[in-house]
């Protein structure tokens, strides 16, 4: 089957054509052609994204995506489904991508399939096995860790088709964590990458922030009093500091010298403050249901540290979990991801409303 799929729940216009098969005991994916339009530079001066221009520039480039993914062998005529993000997201940019992709199944009478944004970040995971090496699927229970911009939730996968919320942030989510603190330390938007990069060059201990709800047993999360513990923690060094401020060429703003120096322990500390709750929740799920494996998703999932969190904690419990990651190019909001949740829509036969919902949930 050929998955023509439409992907604008935020600032990526994303499409993708996808060949599946198989079932839901081995499901196959291959790319055929993945075409991601970022509007990165278009949001950062205002440090995050703005609906209105999110929504202006998908329906500037859908059209013009639309018609280079055709460019190659593969045309509408091949098509066999059309799957589209319904949510959760920006209404006015899931709208966008909503009524472009029905559209295109009217004029060319393609069947259409509502894609939950959510279900494309557990399932990349698929994207990351080789059905060869891999073969059928001995995965299961597993642990699902949605980690970006928008969530932070662990899921209990019984098999591919069911699946249960085990816990999932009070507040903000890890990957608007990392970009608020990024806006503190005057990081350019999105902040998540710019702090793994400072990171590499800190003492993850310099700096004891606190890792909110670790220690709760439950599998919920909470990342907005970290962002201000760093918050009060820069405020104190400006404080101690103030003799030797110096304004800064970028934005005007008064910082020590020395704060430059210190963003670096601050990024690593607070990078292992926020990885710690993550990684400790998901392995003690891991124990509590016996899973064997653990499937991540989602922008902040591209932290390489992430894994390695992940990992040691697996060591540090003595446990065997096989630990999956979609490549880079599928963490990030990517059009591939909504093929495959569509494909397992279309499998399980699943409907979602062809209308937005910003805040569709598992
Ligand atoms: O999944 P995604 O592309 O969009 C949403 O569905 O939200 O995730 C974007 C988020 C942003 O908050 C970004 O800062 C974060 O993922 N992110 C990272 C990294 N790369 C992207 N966070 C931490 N480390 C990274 N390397
Ligand atoms: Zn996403």
């Amino acid at each position: 089957m050929i998955i023509f799929s439409v992907e604008t729940s935020c600032d990526e216009t994303a499409l993708a054509l996808v060949e599946a098969k198989g079932d839901g005991n081995n499901p196959q994916f291959k790319t055929i052609k993945s075409l991601v339009a970022s509007q990165i530079k278009i949001h950062a001066p205002f440090g995050g994204v703005v609906p209105s221009l999110a929504k202006r520039e998908h329906e500037k480039n859908l059209p013009i995506l639309f018609e280079k993914i055709f460019s190659g062998k593969i045309k509408m005529k091949n098509v066999d489904l059309i799957a589209v993000t319904v949510g959760p997201g920006l209404e006015p940019a899931l709208w966008t991508g909503i009524t472009f992709a029905k559209k295109i199944s009217e004029k060319y009478k393609k069947p259409i399939i509502g894609v939950n944004h959510l279900e494309g970040h557990l399932y990349s995971f698929l994207l990351s096995l080789n059905a060869k090496k891999d073969g059928r699927f001995d995965f299961f229970p597993g642990i699902g860790l949605v980690v970006s911009g928008g969530h932070t939730i662990l899921v209990l996968m019984k098999n591919l088709f069911e699946y249960k919320k085990l816990g999932e942030t009070c507040d903000d989510a890890i990957g608007e964590c990392f970009d608020k603190v990024a806006r503190i330390l005057n990081l350019p938007y999105p902040g998540g990458p710019e702090i793994e990069k400072l990171a590499k060059n800190g003492d993850d201990r310099k700096i004891q922030f606190p890792s909110p709800m670790v220690n709760q047993k439950n599998y919920n999360f909470s990342y907005s009093g970290l962002k201000t513990a760093v918050l009060y923690h820069l405020k104190g060094i400006q404080k101690e500091k103030n003799s030797h401020l110096w304004t800064s060429p970028k934005n005007g703003k008064r910082i020590s010298k020395n704060d430059l120096k210190n963003n670096a322990d601050v990024s690593a500390s607070f990078q292992r403050a926020a990885f710690e709750v993550v990684a400790k929740k998901t392995l003690r799920a891991v124990k509590e249901f016996g899973a064997k494996s653990i499937f991540v998703g989602g922008g902040v999932a591209a932290n390489k540290n992430l894994k390695k969190r992940i990992e040691n904690e697996a060591k540090k419990n003595g446990s065997a979990v096989s630990i999956f990651i979609p490549p880079f190019k599928y963490c990030q909001d990517n059009g591939v991801m909504i093929a495959v949740a569509g494909f397992m829509n279309h499998l399980k036969n699943k409907k979602y409303k062809l209308e937005a919902e910003g805040n569709l949930n598992f």
